[in-house]
């Protein structure tokens, strides 16, 4: 359960098919895997408006349209810091607009999980969860989220319409959240939604350093992918690999029963353009680590040292360099 949604244990991750890995599959083929993903067991389905200008939420629209009623569909909306939101009502009006464009795109009469794809510094967390009780009440959405939000963004929003899911970046590679965030999603009934939950493909292990990134993919700028950070993770994958043979599973696979054992409101949204790979992800729910495996698991993390991460400072830099 996120909050009151019930989905299934990993999501899809839809943004690739059109943003943020350069190209994607045909539309025809695009629809055809996000089809087949609900076939294998998928009910959980993660867009957002920026995601290709508008397009992903085009894409995935038309490819739930049959089966609308049987998933959870979220999306999310951006504030620039530079728009004008002077007032709660230009706030208000902003949203309003952003919906209803969002709700036209997806074909859809309401919107599951509407989330703040950031946290703005110069809007009161409070003004944005007023607008979404609004929302709420207005039938527009079902539950309304924040994306990479601190524990007191979270605890001021829900205290004034209660949040369904925190969506942060949050993976075997990127932990910081689980010092404060993911337990305060825990005591306020929060669900958690890790994206990146593969560090963007990293932890399946089929990326080296001679992999090469093109157009707007974001590996090219995220220091996670610089060519000696590859390297100096390898330790990490070895370590992760080594743990998948034990289990007869995939790295990919350990990587997210590794986050699904820690907490059951942890739901994961992967994302993929092949069939194989997100069926592979989705047997990742299949995967049961026994609390000694795992425990054994978080002990040799301790170990192991990260290098590089994934920040929009640095996806910003893709601009520079297209
Ligand atoms: N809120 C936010 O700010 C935010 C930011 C980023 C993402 N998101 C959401 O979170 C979703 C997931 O993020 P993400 O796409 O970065 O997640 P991810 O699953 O960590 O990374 C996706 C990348 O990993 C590769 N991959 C996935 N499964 C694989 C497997 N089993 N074996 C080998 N490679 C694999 C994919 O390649 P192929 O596609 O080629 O298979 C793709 O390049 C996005 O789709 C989006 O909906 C939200």
């Amino acid at each position: 359960m996120l909050g009151n949604l019930n989905v299934s244990s990993i999501g899809l991750g839809c943004m690739g098919f059109s943003h943020g890995y350069g190209d994607g599959p045909e539309k025809k083929e695009s629809i055809h895997l996000i089809r087949q993903a609900y076939e294998s067991g998928c009910t959980f389905f993660d867009t957002a408006e920026v995601y290709g200008n508008g397009s992903n939420e085009k894409l995935v629209g038309e490819a739930l349209e049959p089966i609308r009623d049987k998933v959870v569909l979220a999306t999310k909306f951006k504030i620039d810091d530079n728009t004008s939101t002077s007032s709660e009502k230009s706030v208000s009006q902003f949203i309003h607009a952003h919906v209803d464009a969002s709700l036209k795109k997806l074909g859809t009469e309401y919107i599951d999980l509407y989330y703040q794809h950031r946290v703005n510094k110069n809007i009161p967390p409070e003004v944005i969860a007023s607008v979404m009780g609004e929302l709420i009440e207005e039938g527009k959405i079902r539950g309304w989220g924040q994306s990479q939000a601190t524990e007191e963004e979270i605890r001021r929003a829900h205290s004034i319409t209660p949040l369904t899911a925190v969506q942060s970046e949050y993976s075997i590679m990127e932990r910081k959240f689980e010092k404060d965030v993911i337990p305060a999603c825990e005591e306020l009934g929060i669900g958690f939604v890790p994206f990146s939950p593969l560090a963007s493909g990293f932890l399946s292990g089929t990326i080296q350093k001679e992999t090469e990134f093109k157009g707007d993919d974001v590996r090219r700028v995220i220091t996670r992918f610089d060519k000696n950070n590859i390297e100096a993770n390898q330790p990490l994958l070895d370590l992760i690999t080594s743990f998948a043979h034990s289990k007869g599973a995939t790295p990919a696979q350990i990587s997210l029963a590794w986050m699904m054992h820690k907490k059951d409101f942890i739901v994961p949204i992967p994302g993929s353009r092949t069939l194989e790979r997100i069926r592979e992800n989705l047997g990742a729910a299949e995967v049961e680590m026994i609390n000694n495996e795992f425990q054994q698991m978080e002990k040799e993390l301790q170990n192991v040292q990260i290098y590089g991460d994934r920040t929009d400072e640095d996806i910003a830099k893709l601009k520079e360099i297209n």
